[in-house]
């Protein structure tokens, strides 16, 4: 038995010394000391010797499996390392080579003249407050002195909802009524609304079926014509450039009385005339006028008391005009390879 153990030693330790590869020491680890390896057989050989004997072959067992599994794992720990290395060698990382460029994403450029329109108001002490999309008809007409049947309504194709009382809003006005209910005496009211609007208008370059309004409201003592003129000169001056001149032209809304049109002049050809101006000199871009005295009493203000002027933006136009889009939907468009242009143009005008 001694010679055979003798044999095996001999065996075991010169096949793991030949081992070329951490898969062949692994599977000798198997063979001789796995559960069925080789110097388990040979402890089920204990059983049939007697008391003194098993001693001494434990003894010698013992010996045999530490120094087996001592050989053994000095062997795996040195593949290990070795490939490990090697490894490393191979996924050596050259630093001096060009990165790769991660796409930076930027905003909309709709949320951009939005986020200016607001900052100019801002700097004025203006509020930017929210309304619901989804809107009575209370406040998208009645309120604002547009009531059932009135001929005002089929300029504003409007989405209804379940009935006639519930609609998707025509406008961004209606967040006017909804301000001063809820503003409790807190005059003066100074807020302006950005928000998404909705009309069954067929799309094409000029209209969408949903678009942004952003919509103003002052409400205080002694508000007149000229304060909206004055407001409107700041902001136009910030948004197209400091020789960018504001002219009102009468106008008809039913919410406000005297109504205007706000053109700005154009700041392509300088009033010159050209394509974007079609030969005028002037660009509209707003509605507005002084708070119809019907709407400050349905919202409860005395209107021999309480002034003020409104007035409502298209953001997409601003936009429009402002970066030299021509199509409407380009803003609604999910191609990244338009979008991108704008990010340039930006940057180039930066
Ligand atoms: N709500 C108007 C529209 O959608 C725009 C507008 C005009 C808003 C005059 C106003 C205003 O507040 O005073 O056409």
């Amino acid at each position: 038995m001694k010679e055979k153990v003798e044999n095996l030693k001999y065996e075991a330790l010169e096949k793991i010394s030949k081992s070329e590869n951490l898969k062949e020491v692994n599977e000798l680890k198997i063979t001789y000391l796995g559960k069925k390896g080789f110097i388990n057989d040979l402890t089920a050989y204990l059983k049939e010797l007697s008391n003194e004997e098993k001693k001494e072959f434990g003894k010698v067992l013992n010996g045999l499996k530490t120094e087996i599994s001592e050989k053994l794992d000095k062997k795996i720990k040195y593949y290990e390392e070795k490939e490990l290395n090697e490894k490393l060698n191979k996924e050596q990382i050259d630093i001096t080579l060009p990165g790769v460029a991660i796409p930076m994403g930027s905003p909309n450029i709709l949320e951009c003249i939005i986020e200016e329109v607001e900052s100019v108001f801002m700097s004025m002490g203006y509020d930017v407050v929210d309304g619901p999309e989804v809107e009575e008809d209370k406040f998208n007409f009645e309120l604002l002195n547009i009531p059932k049947g009135h001929p005002a309504r089929d300029a504003q194709d409007t989405f209804y909802l379940c009935d006639e009382e519930i609609l998707l809003r025509s406008q961004t006005s209606p967040v006017q009524a909804r301000t001063m209910l809820s503003a409790g005496g807190n005059i003066p009211i100074r807020m302006i609304c950005p928000g998404k609007t909705y009309r069954r208008d067929d799309d094409d370059a000029t209209h969408s079926h949903q678009f942004m309004q952003i919509e103003g409201l002052l409400v205080d003592k002694n508000v007149s014509l000229s304060d909206l003129k004055g407001t409107m000169d700041i902001v136009f001056k910030k948004l197209f450039g400091e020789d960018c001149e504001t002219r009102f032209r009468p106008s008809y809304y039913q919410f406000t009385e005297p109504s205007v049109e706000t053109d700005i002049s154009c700041f392509v050809c300088k009033g010159i005339g050209c394509s974007l101006c079609k030969n005028t000199g002037w660009i509209t871009v707003s509605g507005a006028g002084i708070v119809h005295p019907n709407v400050l009493k349905n919202c409860g203000y005395d209107p021999s008391v309480w002034t003020g002027f409104a007035f409502g933006f298209g953001a997409e136009r601003l936009a429009m005009l402002k970066y030299g889009i021509n199509d409407i939907r380009t803003f609604y468009n999910t191609d990244l390879r338009e979008i991108r242009t704008f990010d340039r143009e930006e940057k180039d005008n930066d």
